[in-house]
Order: structure tokens, then sequence, then C-alpha cells
């Protein structure tokens, strides 16, 4: 069990560009220092290599069972005709489904450690405010969560999840706040933009409230840093490249950061290259401008240096809402400025194929945002001569996303093609 996470600020070529405020209006920087539970600011500009694990929040990892294994995907290699060597680390198995639960119990601890009784969110399809709602129950914290319209609509498991949590979940726009009231209309889907001004409005406006971010932040990037730490010690053989998925950031952050770090370093994975995947719906990397824009749709937080196809562009609706999302984190965006990350993006017709043989060689059911990474190590094998070998990331599973894998069975007649 590993009992430190590892900042990629320490060991990256060149400054971090560090988030600032636009030049007009109210300092957002001031606001975050309002909202967020004050440990996550010190993480969010530290330069220390090495931050401890508090033993209250490996005591919870333990319990909801880190470590995560990593298995040999010897039936998809199989499958797939190949003699490459594929590994998948598995963060399904967490209770919420989903590798978000482990920086959703660092953030509500630091919460608990502010002297905070409730912390509040916004959800999409509900992976983020399941596990804020998982963990604010583990550390007696309410938690509110302000989940799009649509989704509210129309994932009503996930709905069902975070009430069995004890999340008292709020469709939005929502008649609690201001922001939601100014939106408000019956028939309004929502959007993540309103969602977030409405939990941001909500921790403001009460008392003893904390706002937990679910992906972009630079001290999110660091608490899922324990996948890819673990990924080292479990991993037989170091791989030729590593792959995961990017909503923003979080997951392909943590599953390959520790490598990366210790390549920068010269300390291993030498050799080894690193694959962001990311959605056709949300192209950022490999269509983004590198720049200073907002994280969120309405510009209530920090502007951070990333690429971004610009804070107002709305992602089609694609099933892997979590990688509908418009910029990647800071260190991110400079690492592939750098050259030392690569990223492809691909529709989701030709994922959920890729998911589907997955699914019959494999067993295991990925999310459509962790298909991402199925169908980008599935390219790879096709190309890296036998012997090479490949490890990614399948952040989730995809039991709840009963929906996709309809549809992928409708567009998708043979998956061997
Ligand atoms: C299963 C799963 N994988 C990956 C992602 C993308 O996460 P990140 O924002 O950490 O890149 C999400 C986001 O919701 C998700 O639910």
């Amino acid at each position: 069990m590993v009992d430190r996470w590892y900042n990629i600020a320490a060991d990256l070529p060149g400054v971090l560009p560090p988030p600032k405020d636009p030049e007009e209006g109210e300092s957002r920087i001031a606001l975050l220092t309002r909202i967020l539970p004050s440990a996550l600011i010190d993480q969010e500009f530290t330069a220390e290599r090495w931050v401890p694990i508090p033993e209250e929040v490996r005591d919870v990892y333990r319990r909801v069972g880190r470590p995560t294994p990593l298995f040999r995907a010897e039936g998809f290699e199989r499958a797939l005709g190949t003699g490459v060597h594929i590994y998948y680390k598995y963060e399904g198995v967490l209770p919420v489904g989903s590798h978000k639960l482990n920086t959703a119990v660092a953030q509500a601890y630091y919460a608990k450690v502010d002297g905070a009784v409730e912390v509040a969110t916004e959800t999409g399809a509900g992976q983020w405010g399941m596990a804020v709602s998982l963990a604010a129950a583990l550390f007696g914290l309410r938690a509110t969560v302000f989940m799009t319209r649509s989704s509210y609509n129309s994932k009503r498991q996930r709905l069902a999840f975070m009430r069995a949590y004890g999340a008292t979940v709020h469709p939005s726009p929502s008649d609690v706040t201001d922001t939601g009231r100014r939106h408000y209309r019956p028939d309004h889907p929502g959007s993540l933009g309103i969602a977030i001004s409405e939990a941001v409005e909500y921790v403001l406006t009460g008392e003893r409230r904390r706002y937990l971010p679910g992906s972009v932040m630079e001290f999110v990037l660091l608490h899922q840093t324990v996948i890819g730490l673990e990924a080292v010690g479990q991993m037989p053989e170091e791989p030729d490249v590593a792959v995961a998925c990017v909503g923003g950031g979080s997951n392909f952050g943590g599953f390959t950061y520790p490598m990366i770090g210790a390549k920068l370093r010269r300390e291993g994975f030498a050799k080894t290259r690193f694959v962001a995947v990311e959605s056709a719906a949300a192209p950022k990397l490999t269509r983004g401008e590198y720049r200073y824009d907002f994280p969120d749709a309405t510009g209530i937080l920090p502007l951070i240096r990333m690429f971004t196809l610009g804070h107002d562009y709305v992602p089609p609706p694609v099933h892997a809402a979590g990688l509908r999302y418009h910029g990647a984190a800071p260190s991110l965006s400079l690492l592939k400025r750098l050259g030392l990350v690569e990223a492809v993006a691909y529709s989701q017709e030709e994922v959920m194929q890729a998911a589907l043989l997955f699914a019959r060689s494999e067993g295991v059911i990925p999310a459509p945002e962790s298909a991402h990474a199925v169908k980008a190590a599935a390219d790879l094998a096709k190309k890296l001569p036998p012997g090479s070998v490949i490890v990614f990331n399948m952040s989730g599973h995809g039991l709840l996303d009963v929906d996709a894998y309809e549809k992928a069975l409708e567009w998708v007649k043979d998956i061997t093609t």
C-alpha cells in the first residue's frame, strides 16, 4: 500500500504555468481559497516531489479495495491475434466503479480537517457525484450534488446510488441557488457549467461547506497517482507504451505520472511512450489551442494554461460523458506540448467495438470512457513487434452504462474488423 502521492511539478522540465486571474472582475484565486479545503490549495502549488498520504485516507483506501489489481489481458491478446503483452490496471473494483473515489476520499478528508460539515459538487453522468457521496459518508459529512437535469432524468441508477450513500441530489438548474433559479425552465437540460456555478454558490452561501472538484486541478492528479504508483510495483515488465483516457486528465496523470517522473529523473521507463486517449467529441489535445482559458464554462474559476477547445465549447453528447470536457490539466498540457506525451482521439463507434471485444475475451465490461484506452491498446498492439508490452488503465467498469452497450450492439456487426 503506497504511503505518498507523486507530484510531477517537481520533475517537469520548466515551470508549470500557475493559475491566474483574468484582467477584469473579482479574483478567482481568492474565491478558490474560500471554497476549497485549505490543504488542497497548498497541494495545488507545492513543488515537493512526494506528498504523504494521511493515515486516515490510507485507511479508507484499504477498506475500499486498494491496492486495485493489475491483470494480463491474455484473452484479449489472443482475440487480437497479437504477440504483444497487454496489461491493465483495474479501478472498476472500487465500490463506486471508477477511479474517481481516490481523490474524493482525500478531498473529503481535508474538508473534515478544515471543520466542514458538508461538501458540495456538480456531476454529469454521476461518476464523480457517486464518488463524493461515498467519500462524504465515510467521513461523516453531508453531501449535496448538483446533477445536470438531463442526466438526472436519464441516469436514474447513479442518482439512486448517490442517495443510497446519503447524498442530497438536485437536478441542475435547481431552485436551490440564484444561479439555478436564473436558468430554470422545466425542460432545461442543464450543463456542467451551470452545475459548477450552483455548487460554488451553495458553498459560499452556507456555513462550514466545502467545494470538491473532480478533475483538472493539479491536486486531483496528485491524489490519483496512487494508481500509477501501485502499477509500477505490480508490473512484471517495463512497458513500451502506457495508455489512459483523458477527460480533464486526472485518470491519465494518475496512471502515467509516476512512470513519466521516473523517466524524467532517468530512473527507469527510458523506452516507454505515453499515449493519452481522448474522445473525438472533445479533442483538446489533438485539436485544441495551448493558452490560458477558464476550466469551467461560466468563468468563475481561475484561468489555467492548457490545451483547450474554448470554455464555451459544448461537446456533442456521447456515451463517454466523463470525456466531454473542453480542456486538459496544465501539467498534462505541458507534457503534450513538450512532446513527452502523445495524444490520439477516437469516435465512440470504434471505441465501443473494442469494448465488446474486450468484454468477450476478458469478461470485464469497460466503462465507455475506459474503452477509449482499450481501443488505443488494441491499435498499438497491431503496430508493435511481438514481445512488446502495453499497459493501460481501466478507469472504471461499464455495468451502469447499459444504454451505451445497447447502442454498441446496434452499431457493431462484426467485432473482429
Ligand atoms: C470511468 C471514467 N474514466 C475516465 C474519466 C475521465 O477522467 P479524468 O477527468 O480524470 O480524465 C471519467 C470521468 O468521469 C470516468 O468516469
